[in-house]
């Protein structure tokens, strides 16, 4: 008998077929852990397929591709971006600023279709993401060009960077791709990624970035395409450009479908009838701004039929069927009155503005920092000068620029200074950096700050433990590292002012709570430096003890997604000095037992997947998503196949319709509760 050529596997037909299916769960994995928030595998099992899809490509080059995952991160810097022409130029938006605006761009819309003004037109509703436009250009499915907005005709070609993005998928999956699909969206990082970054940056002593969207577009515009890898930058698409071979008839169906397609859209996004429900939404994110993970700047009002959109065509700038309702500004003009010195947690000496105090959207600020004296000197700020002040989500507020044209001539400038303002030590200055450090070991303020750190609500969060007892347990030579916390006895706590009994056995029963705090939080209120909180949640869930992160070697520390050189050795640093060591030990001596969260096994919800969506009102969605969990189910942000639940709120959408679509249950919040066993 002769074997025929066709029954020989060729090893190279065999490794296409395994290396097409590595990245297609690849992929796939990238959005569960990226986009919807619930990895279904371990980080050493995406490793793994990651490294094996690396081996054969190694072994065969001519299997690469533009859409393989291990080319996220590009080779070699650029000397500049070429060009990119848009097909269709990208267009701003006219703005409104307050409810009267936004219903007057309503009337006129009706004025324009010459339709009654009672009329009440579907409208799509999102957040205004602050950060940069972006053009995304998916050809037969594969992502080929992305560019940035630039003058709207021509941007910048920034397509290696845009790769890095682990939300945004190379190749679109799905049915029905078109040939050509062009897709605008907006680039931005999320508050915890830009602390961290700015926290590195004060650490390396480099100019930290002033707000979330400076940073993102500083590292976006990155000719390195490895830094900007280490940018953790997200998008959201939001409106179609050119395409071939798809056609949406709304705004609502074009996310649907994009979505579809595993594209990231933002979660919020609403459709509404008539003006007073979009109005409705415009100050409900306005509410929400303060605990949305990322900055919004306002929402979109956009008529959701394509076909009407047409009909009202464009200005010469900007559309006339969409209307930005921007947010009151986060700035203020006010007074630097002086320009303080003040001694951070690693012994950073950073300059701090001392401002008249000025509200900016509800909050009175009247501090700010100066990061630097390298920043001072580039922004010029001197004392008695008159500065724009802006607050960023939570962040401190910082000066965004010198009214020189308020100056009088008696502006004094700040300088650095030669001796710590606390112990007396001399400051020094590292070659590269930008920052002065106090190199005092026994500088009260670095060990003030790292209790106060060590105390804080999302470390071991100790409550009660302010700035003042922290104070008086320095003066009182109480501690002498955090682990002394666990050994204050009633007695001691009785020796502060304005110490009564209740108070003294609220704050033991508060340090004594601390000691169950989950193996993460541990992590980070040590005060690692570069752990800040999702650092040290993923070393958690990558060591799972004390014991292995203490023991982990630089190689394995790197093999955990998000951990660098930089932070893997500074991680090493901190376990091989025995110092630390001693005063980990102390604790656990002391009965702090910092353990992995572990889910709720045998909860009612146990393998259940829950999405909800629509306005809610009984709970909030971090209340609800919470709620699950501790059932031990999971909460995520799209529906698919693998949904169990769909809990609907009042004007649900296109989630609902997926729901129903395919035949997934959905509850209402009452149905909801009563399945939690809530309901009376
Ligand atoms: S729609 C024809 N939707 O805001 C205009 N823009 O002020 C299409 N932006 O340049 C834009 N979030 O950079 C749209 N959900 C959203 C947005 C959004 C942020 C930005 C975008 C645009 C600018 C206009």
């Amino acid at each position: 008998m002769q074997l025929s050529l066709l029954d020989v596997p060729n090893p190279e037909d065999a490794a296409r077929i395994r290396v097409d299916e590595l990245r297609r769960l690849l992929e796939q994995h990238n959005r569960l852990y990226y986009v919807l928030d619930s990895p279904e595998i371990s980080d050493a099992e995406y490793d793994a397929l990651f490294r094996e899809l690396q081996r054969l490509e190694d072994q065969y080059p001519g299997l690469i591709s533009l859409d393989t995952p291990t080319h996220r991160v590009g080779g070699s810097a650029l000397d500049k971006f070429s060009s990119v022409t848009h097909r269709l130029p990208m267009l701003s938006l006219e703005n409104a600023t307050n409810d009267v605006e936004i219903r007057e761009f309503d009337l006129r819309v009706k004025k324009y279709l010459g339709l009654p003004q009672e009329e009440l037109i579907p409208y799509l509703c999102e957040p205004k993401m602050d950060g940069l436009a972006v053009e995304l250009v998916y050809t037969d499915g594969l992502l080929s060009v992305a560019s940035t907005r630039g003058d709207g005709i021509t941007g910048e070609d920034v397509t290696e960077n845009i790769r890095t993005i682990r939300s945004l998928p190379l190749r679109l999956s799905g049915g029905r791709i078109p040939r050509l699909l062009e897709v605008r969206g907006e680039v931005f990082l999320s508050l915890d990624a830009f602390r961290r970054i700015n926290s590195e940056k004060e650490e390396n002593g480099e100019a930290p970035f002033v707000n979330p969207r400076n940073a993102a577009a500083g590292s976006l515009r990155q000719l390195d395409p490895r830094i900007t890898a280490r940018r953790p930058l997200s998008v959201y698409c939001y409106a179609p450009g050119a395409a071939d071979g798809a056609d949406f008839p709304s705004q609502q169906e074009f996310f649907a479908a994009i979505a579809g397609w595993g594209l990231p859209v933002n979660p919020l996004v609403r459709p509404v009838a008539g003006i007073e429900a979009a109005v409705a939404f415009y100050e409900e994110m306005q509410q929400q701004r303060e605990s949305l993970p990322y900055e919004i700047d306002g929402t979109v009002i956009k008529v959701d039929s394509f076909v009407i959109q047409r009909e009202l065509g464009e200005k010469s700038r900007s559309p006339r069927w969409a209307v930005a309702c921007k947010f009151p500004p986060r700035q203020a003009v006010t007074l630097v009155e002086d320009i303080l010195h003040s001694v951070g947690r690693t012994g950073v000496i950073t300059p701090v503005a001392l401002l008249r105090p000025v509200e900016i959207s509800g909050v009175t600020v009247s501090r700010a920092t100066l990061h630097n004296w390298d920043e001072i000197a580039l922004k010029d700020i001197r004392i008695g000068d008159t500065v724009v002040v802006e607050r960023a989500g939570d962040v401190i507020p910082a000066v965004v620029r010198v009214l020189t044209e308020k100056r009088s001539g008696t502006e004094q400038p700040s300088l650095p200074p030669e001796h710590c303002p606390q112990c007396g030590s001399e400051v020094v200055r590292i070659a590269d950096e930008v920052a002065v450090r106090c190199m005092g070991l026994a500088c009260p303020p670095q060990f003030r700050e790292s209790i106060m750190h060590f105390a804080s609500r999302n470390a071991m969060d100790i409550e009660g433990l302010g700035e003042k007892f922290i104070e008086q347990l320095l003066s009182l030579g109480l501690v002498s590292s955090v682990a002394d916390l666990y050994f204050l006895s009633r007695d001691d706590l009785m020796k502060f002012e304005r110490m009564g009994e209740k108070l003294a056995s609220n704050l033991l029963a508060a340090i004594e709570n601390s000691k169950q705090r989950d193996l993460g939080r541990f992590i980070f209120a040590l005060g690692i430096r570069h752990v800040g909180e999702r650092t040290a949640k993923s070393l958690a869930l990558a060591f799972g003890s004390l014991e292995n992160l203490e023991r982990a070697t630089l190689e394995e520390l790197v093999s955990i997604r998000d951990i660098g050189a930089t932070v893997a050795q500074s991680i090493r640093t901190f376990f091989d000095n025995q110092g630390n060591i001693a005063v980990i030990r102390r604790m656990l001596e002391a009965g702090v037992t910092p353990a992995v969260e572990q889910k709720k096994i045998g909860g009612r919800f146990t393998g259940k997947c829950f999405v909800f969506t629509g306005a809610l009102s009984r709970f909030t969605r971090d209340e609800a998503r919470i709620l699950v969990e501790n059932e031990g189910g999971n909460a995520v942000g799209s529906v698919s196949k693998k949904t169990d639940y769909v809990v609907a709120g009042e004007d649900a959408g296109s989630k609902l319709a997926k729901a129903r679509e395919l035949g997934v249950t959905v509850l209402s919040e009452e149905d909801f509760l009563e399945l939690l066993g809530r309901e009376e």
